[in-house]
């Protein structure tokens, strides 16, 4: 049932606001964070966390990785669950494998759930279907509570994995002692505004519309950002090649000189997403970069940067918030952004070619 939406996906989209109140408030009790799954005792002994995922999940552990170093002791490893699995590596004791899939049935990421428990390495599933192999298998779960999700591009679940990653970083820094009791109070406030701040973002959707009626002919994009927001640009890539055929890739922005840059020509859109306070400047000279070269820019941002808007041709952008939770809101425009191009071509946004929503196979 697409409740009046033109497709699952922009339903889906519209969702995120509810799902991603829902996944917060099934783990926040009186400004504290309730895990059953596990102990303040297991946070305070683990020391290695691997995360393991495949695509859009793949993403989110990106995305995790910086808020986890960012608030812990923790040392942490993403990993493809594709490679991981084929590997040999050494696993650390007192580490904890962390596996998101929305599905809980994708093949790569169930196997290394598997492997990971034959080591010994302690499992916590980061699932969105209840009672799936991934849930059934790894020691513990978190589940997000997206509901249902049909298009086979993720949106909303990968929006309740992203902040169900943040409550599990939070809690860990607090089970450790590693943050003061006012910051994670004020992480506690901030997180709680995201719902409220997407959906001012979705409110803006025509503008988005608006430039993806500009870009829909395009063959080659770029999407490039450092830290957390190059994590954005990943998925925000994989968003706009999956469902509108865009060849697409995205690149942390300060690799692009050993490189990419020589694909950079007159007219080539870079897509540049720049959340991250302490790394502005720096993303905003490798936009100059390309812009000298002819690129045509887009630049995602926070109010307030106004002088965006001196190197970027468009400029969107998203409310004020924590820098570590920005990901979740510079996400949005980016999952709008390519549904437009897609619905803009014709294509069948809700079951792009080739692509299966769960997956099963190797
Ligand atoms: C992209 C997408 C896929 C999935 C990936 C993992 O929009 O949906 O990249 O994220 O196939 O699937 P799950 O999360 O079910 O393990």
């Amino acid at each position: 049932e697409k409740s009046g939406y033109e497709h699952f996906m922009l339903k889906e989209i519209h969702e995120q606001p509810k799902v991603v109140r829902d996944t917060i408030n099934s783990v926040l009790k009186d400004g504290n964070i309730n895990f059953e799954s596990l102990t303040d005792e297991e946070m305070q002994n683990i020391q290695q966390v691997y995360i393991i995922a495949c695509g859009s999940a793949y993403h989110v552990g990106m995305a995790a990785q910086y808020v986890l170093e960012k608030l812990t002791s923790l040392s942490v490893r993403v990993e493809l669950a594709s490679e991981f699995r084929y590997r040999e590596m050494q696993l650390a004791k007192n580490s904890l494998a962390i596996i998101i899939s929305q599905s809980g049935e994708t093949a790569d990421s169930l196997a290394a759930l598997r492997l990971c428990k034959e080591k010994g390495v302690k499992t916590l599933g980061i699932v969105n279907v209840v009672g799936s192999s991934i849930a059934r298998e790894a020691d513990n779960v978190f589940y997000t509570l997206a509901g249902p999700e049909i298009s086979v591009a993720t949106t909303k679940a990968y929006s309740c994995q992203l902040v169900a990653a943040y409550l599990l970083a939070m809690q860990f820094a607090k089970a450790r002692g590693e943050i003061t009791e006012e910051r994670f109070a004020e992480l506690i406030a901030e997180i709680n505004t995201i719902p409220e701040k997407i959906e001012k973002i979705l409110e803006d959707k025509e503008r988005l519309q608006w430039f993806a009626s500009k870009v829909v002919n395009i063959k080659d994009a770029f999407f490039i950002g450092r830290g957390i927001d190059y994590a954005i640009g990943m998925e925000g890539s994989l968003k706009l090649k999956e469902i509108s055929y865009v060849h697409s890739e995205a690149y942390a922005a300060g690799e692009l000189k050993h490189g990419p840059i020589s694909l950079i020509e007159d007219g080539t859109v870079v897509f540049s997403v720049v959340t991250q306070s302490a790394l502005y400047e720096k993303t905003i000279s490798n936009m100059v970069e390309v812009k000298s070269r002819g690129a045509k820019l887009f630049g995602l941002t926070t109010y307030g940067n106004y002088n965006m808007e001196d190197v970027a041709d468009f400029t969107v952008y998203i409310p004020k918030i924590d820098n570590l939770f920005a990901g979740s809101l510079a996400v949005i425009p980016l999952q709008l952004l390519s549904y437009y191009v897609s619905v803009g071509k014709g294509f069948d946004v809700d079951k792009p070619r080739n692509l299966a929503k769960s997956v099963t196979v190797e």
